[in-house]
């Protein structure tokens, strides 16, 4: 993707954000309905809880810039991310990994935006330093989370063969 170079690209790669870290955030919620090893339940937990602090970050940079907090879900995703009902859990971490990369190289073309379109957005030089250190750290969690799923859903492989 070419770097971001409009300010309407920048305030919707946000809100999407937004949208898919609060998603991410109800993670949780699956440990109950499907049957996941101890291992798995502690990667869930993870995943849940640092996209509930990504989802405050985004939050606090679309207050800041004054764009709008998305309710409903934005153009482009599902309705409903995640539905697992009838996945096995490795099908599961493999989907969620494909959500850990995709965050990640949002994350990435946010950081690589044009900086005279994060001015337009933020304005003072202190907010637009802190607001590329807050997406350095989404990058890394992001890493990190796709990574915690790529061990279990290889894991997983190395039983089957
Ligand atoms: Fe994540």
């Amino acid at each position: 993707m070419p770097a971001i170079n409009d300010k309407t690209t920048l305030e919707n790669l946000l809100q999407k954000m937004y949208w898919i870290e609060a998603e991410m955030e109800q993670l949780g919620t699956w440990e109950a309905r499907i049957e996941l090893m101890d291992e798995n339940i502690d990667a869930l937990e993870i995943l849940s809880h640092d996209s509930d602090k990504h989802w405050s970050i985004i939050k606090k940079w679309l207050i800041r810039s004054n764009t709008s907090i998305p309710e409903s879900t934005p153009p482009g995703l599902q309705k409903q991310a995640f539905d697992f009902e009838d996945m096995s859990a490795q099908e599961m971490f493999r989907t969620i990994m494909k959500y850990e990369i995709l965050a990640k190289n949002v994350y990435e073309d946010i950081k690589g935006a044009d900086p005279g379109v994060i001015k337009q957005l933020l304005h003072s030089d202190e907010d637009i330093s802190d607001f590329l250190n807050d997406i350095d750290q989404l990058i890394k969690d992001e890493e990190k989370h796709a990574s915690i799923c790529k061990r279990i859903v290889g894991g997983y492989q190395k039983i089957m063969y």
